[in-house]
């Protein structure tokens, strides 16, 4: 688990003592099932792919629309394009504090992902991103920097424009599950939590 000295994590954990509480619901998978397509690349995310249908059937969510942000290599994309007619992937592909590879990935992930026609890679910023796009989505999943900050402004950005959010790693980092949980308070959404593979936050 990483703590962080971060300004907005503990304005947060502050302010939270005042508000009412927000019920994490434990996510338990009905069944699990690997997807078509699995990318053979290092990742943090591995085991979250064989609960994506489950997610979908469980919560009927459309398979028509889907955004990414944070692409890294390419395992989620690739992952979530098994059950998307579309998904877009958007990623500054430097990497940021909390990744090990600091490489200008865009071409080699770009150059991975060409056999899959029904993915679309965008190098941007999120916060550029959300100025201009106005949606809607069937999913949004965020796996950027994992700061409270970064991770609440995309978050809520997201929520309000697909059905179900998926927000990685609730328990590697703290800073991410309060950040879902003030979203899920604003929003009115659910807040579930699959606790393997570092933690899933899926927001309905
Ligand atoms: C944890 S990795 C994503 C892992 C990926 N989802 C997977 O399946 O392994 C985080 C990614 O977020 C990207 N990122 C960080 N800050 C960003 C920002 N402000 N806008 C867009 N992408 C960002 C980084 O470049 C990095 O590739």
């Amino acid at each position: 688990m990483k703590f962080e000295l971060e300004y907005a994590y503990w304005a947060s954990v502050a302010g939270g003592l005042l508000k009412p509480k927000v019920p994490v619901i434990q996510y338990v998978p009905r069944h699990r099932q690997l997807p078509s397509r699995t990318l053979p690349v290092v990742s943090a995310w591995k085991g979250i792919e064989s609960i994506l249908a489950d997610i979908l059937e469980r919560f009927q969510i459309g398979t028509e629309r889907c955004l990414e942000f944070g692409v890294e290599f390419g395992y989620s994309t690739v992952a979530l394009s098994s059950y998307f007619d579309s998904v877009t992937g958007v990623d500054l592909f430097y990497g940021d504090k909390h990744t090990t590879d600091k490489r200008d990935l865009f071409h080699e992930t770009s150059s991975q992902l060409s056999a899959y026609e029904n993915i679309k890679l965008v190098r941007s910023d999120y916060r550029d991103w959300i100025r201009k796009d106005d949606g809607p989505y069937d999913m949004i999943h965020v796996d950027i920097v994992h700061t409270y900050a970064d991770t609440f402004a995309c978050g809520l950005w997201s929520a309000m424009h697909s059905k179900c959010t998926l927000f990685h790693d609730t328990e590697s980092f703290p800073a991410v599950k309060l950040a879902v949980k003030e979203i899920s308070r604003q929003t009115g959404k659910k807040f579930y939590n699959f606790e393997e593979s570092n933690g899933l936050a899926i927001l309905v």
